[in-house]
């Protein structure tokens, strides 16, 4: 695929089909993400590749189950979310959370060596181990798309890392930016509008 065709195509997806995803392809994604800028030239990072659903049951179990339309309201009142376009991207998002990980192809959580820590920073460059992993992300989402596959991701939730610690024994000093689902898109896979941003508005040329 054409480079810009990868970056249009690349939408998140929360709907898979049943189907399996093979090693050789999921070296090529984890492989394009381990060519991604980094901080410290060390991209110390790590891949737990998960396909075995007993494990990734018994790694999402702290994620709800399910989610009523109604609390998808009340949390959208509640975080005072008023744009269409973007409640539309949440009412799809949040009941599909658990599943999206359940059902995908398999889940891989990154990890990143954090040498300080990554809630109380003392200065910007605290956080390069962390932005650089979501360049790797990146590079993993886009090249999913090259390899007709699709992705999801979800931010740990409460003691959702510290029980993706227990479940899969990383050691203390990695820490998991998110959980990645990598999956082939259903038939009927939601694809929730992009909110429109004009390119023009955005670049700001010599001054503000
Ligand atoms: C930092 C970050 C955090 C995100 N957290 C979640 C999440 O917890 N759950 C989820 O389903 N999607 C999550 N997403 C995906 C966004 O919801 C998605 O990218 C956005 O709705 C735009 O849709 P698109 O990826 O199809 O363009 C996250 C994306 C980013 C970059």
């Amino acid at each position: 695929m054409e480079f810009y065709d990868v970056i249009e195509a690349r939408r998140t997806v929360r709907d898979f089909a049943d189907a399996g995803i093979e090693d050789a392809v999921i070296k090529r994604i984890v492989g394009a993400g381990l060519k991604a800028p980094t901080n410290d030239h060390m991209r110390d990072w790590h891949f737990i590749v998960i396909e075995d659903k007993a494990v990734v049951r018994r790694l999402i179990s702290r994620i709800p189950m399910k989610v009523s339309a109604a609390e998808v309201d009340a949390i959208l009142r509640d975080w005072r979310l008023f744009d269409v376009c973007q409640q539309n991207a949440y009412k799809d998002a949040i009941p599909k959370q658990y599943r999206m990980l359940a059902e995908a192809s398999c889940v891989i959580v990154p990890l990143l060596k954090q040498k300080t820590d990554v809630l109380h920073p003392d200065n910007l460059s605290h956080l390069n181990g962390f932005a650089s992993i979501w360049c790797c992300l990146e590079n993993m989402f886009l090249a999913a798309v090259a390899e007709g596959y699709a992705s999801a991701l979800r931010i740990p939730l409460g003691d959702e890392g510290a029980w993706a610690r227990e479940v899969l024994g990383f050691p203390a000093e990695y820490l998991m930016p998110c959980f990645v689902a990598i999956g082939k898109p259903a038939a009927d896979a939601a694809r929730i509008e992009q909110k429109a941003i004009s390119v023009d508005e955005r670049i700001h040329k010599n001054l503000w």
